[in-house]
């Protein structure tokens, strides 16, 4: 398999579905529908959607029935990126190669558009839900890991808790519950999002939410490093946003050296718990690799 080959594939899926569902339209309102587009069809990597496919057919389902789950999900993602760089929170000028929405459109457009694609991917999952009773019971499920994933007890909680800390000696603990929550909680739910509308038994889906929880964690850190190492022209967002804020950060409190090798351990625990699944593991065992190495 090349996986480079496969990730583009998924990701001009996903291209392709957010274009058709993102709305439209001459409304006195529209212009939030540029500043939600602006930012959702800005060439994200779209790891998340694309994780939800992957675990969909790891349990061997439908990918196609997953696909407004998988565009909610990123619309969730993009929303949590645009409240992420307001001046109340991190202060960013860049994201995805362009400046960011608050830049574009001020900070109440950007506030808003943020709100509105949180909504909005709700209303994509219930239209979905609601299409037909196929799965039912399934889709509920899965809206119930992506709205927990998403709220105080997942993302929001982590950024809470990223807040707080910012100026601030924080201990390992609760770094910990920063990037579990903020970062992994929403690589873990479309992992389990998918597998669940899938069909997955429970031993599938055991197995793909500890894989999810390492390559959660290991994600963040390599953000982190990122953050100090990386390259912006490629990141397409500015590094030492961290430092100037001074938030709590794995290399901030264990070193660079020490979180790159929390990371590689990860990767590698992550690996350790689908391999036995045989061919059908190939595409998360390369996933992992290449997520340690990631440049952007
Ligand atoms: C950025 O996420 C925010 C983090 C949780 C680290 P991604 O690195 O997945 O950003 P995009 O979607 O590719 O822009
Ligand atoms: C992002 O953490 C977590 C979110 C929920 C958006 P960061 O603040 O480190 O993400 P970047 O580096 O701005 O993408
Ligand atoms: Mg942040
Ligand atoms: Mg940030
Ligand atoms: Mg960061």
């Amino acid at each position: 398999m090349d996986l480079k080959l496969e990730l583009q594939k998924k990701a001009d899926l996903v291209e392709n579905a957010l274009e058709k569902y993102l709305p439209k339209g001459n409304d006195p309102q529209s212009l939030i529908f540029e500043s939600m587009k602006y930012s959702t069809l800005s060439g994200g990597k779209r790891l998340r959607p694309i994780l939800m496919m992957a675990a969909c057919e790891f349990v061997g389902g439908n990918v196609e029935e997953v696909m407004p789950f998988a565009c909610a999900i990123e619309m969730i993602h993009t929303y949590s990126l645009i409240h992420d760089d307001l001046p109340a929170m991190d202060d960013d000028d860049y994201r995805r190669g362009k400046p960011t929405n608050h830049k574009v459109y001020g900070e109440g457009l950007a506030i808003l558009a943020g709100d509105g694609l949180l909504n909005y991917a709700f209303e994509l999952m219930i239209q979905a839900t609601l299409k037909n009773d196929k799965n039912l019971e399934k889709k509920v499920l899965a809206m119930k890991e992506i709205s927990t994933a998403s709220g105080i007890h997942g993302m929001i909680g982590g950024q809470v808790v990223d807040l707080l800390s910012e100026n601030k000696k924080i201990d390992g603990t609760t770094l910990d519950f920063i990037h579990n929550n903020k970062t992994a909680a929403l690589i873990i739910a479309p992992i389990r999002a998918g597998a669940i509308l899938g069909g997955a038994n429970e031993e599938e889906l055991e197995a793909l939410t500890t894989f999810a929880k390492s390559i959660g964690l290991g994600f963040q850190i390599r953000d982190d490093i990122l953050d100090i190492i990386g390259d912006e022209k490629k990141l397409g967002k500015k590094v030492g946003s961290d430092i100037e804020n001074q938030k709590s950060t794995y290399p901030s409190i264990y070193g660079l050296d020490a979180s790159k090798e929390k990371v590689n351990e990860l990767f590698h625990k992550s690996v350790q718990v689908i391999k036995h699944f045989g061919d059908k593991s190939e595409f998360f065992i390369q996933l992992s690799d290449y997520l340690v190495r990631r440049e952007y």
